[in-house]
């Protein structure tokens, strides 16, 4: 299985991306482009991070209808990308056309997950804004295994529920996890969140590291603080 440490790029624009990756010398880690930095700058950027050799998830969270999913998803497929994401909550057909859309004419694809439910969201706001009435562990198990059966390569979840997702769905499927904190770091807008330490021992395969990393004095040591409490 595929362990890695992935960074959350969350920066406005191209400059600040780069001098923030420059510190990082030839060091070239796996990271996430999301919307804002998306929104700005385009796929210029993923082509840029691409060339400079570095694995890209480019986490746009897609959602609509299927067909209109299908068409983005092949314009996605053409930026080489290594890892993309949609919403489970769009339906077992919507994933389906996602991965269709997906898939190079030699059946090959990138890594394609599922947004199970969002780290930011706890179980009373489940149920009294969307007025989602399951446990949350059981909701994020159900989406994952529709996830599976639209053949997804796995879900994006709170490593929370990572081991769960694995014995329900299996070892080869994929769990990717943001919401990690170290011991020492505030927790932000995060609700379900773990440390890198634990997140090793709770069947996370790649845990995805925004703010510890970003915001931190020293982002380098930082980022090889993740590395070795997740695969040290
Ligand atoms: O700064 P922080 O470590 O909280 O960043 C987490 C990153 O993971 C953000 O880019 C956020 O958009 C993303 N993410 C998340 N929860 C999900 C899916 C993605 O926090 N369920």
């Amino acid at each position: 299985m595929r362990h890695d440490v992935i960074i959350a790029l969350d920066f406005e624009n191209r400059a600040r991306t780069l001098s923030f990756l420059d510190r990082f010398g030839a060091e070239q880690p796996f990271v996430k482009i999301g919307m804002e930095l998306f929104y700005a700058e385009g796929p210029t950027i993923v082509r840029e991070l691409k060339q400079r050799g570095l694995k890209i998830f480019l986490d746009l969270k897609l959602h609509d209808i299927p067909n209109t999913v299908r068409k983005a998803m092949a314009v996605l497929s053409g930026l080489d990308v290594d890892m993309t994401n949609v919403h489970a909550a769009g339906t077992i057909a919507m994933m389906q056309a996602a991965l269709e859309g997906l898939t190079r004419p030699d059946g090959s694809h990138a890594d394609l997950l599922a947004v199970t439910q969002l780290t930011s969201t706890d179980e009373a706001r489940m149920r009294e804004e969307l007025w989602i009435d399951r446990p949350m562990d059981q909701t994020v198990l159900h989406y994952a295994a529709n996830a599976r059966q639209a053949g997804l390569t796995g879900v994006v979840c709170s490593p929370l529920e990572a081991a769960q997702v694995k014995e329900a769905c299996g070892a080869g499927f994929l769990t990717v996890t943001p919401g990690i904190r170290f011991a020492d770091s505030a927790a932000d807008d995060q609700r379900r969140i773990m440390t890198p330490a634990k997140a090793k021992t709770h069947g996370c395969d790649c845990i995805v590291v925004g703010r510890p990393i970003t915001a931190a004095a020293d982002p380098v040591a930082a980022y090889r603080r993740c590395l070795e409490e997740f695969l040290g």
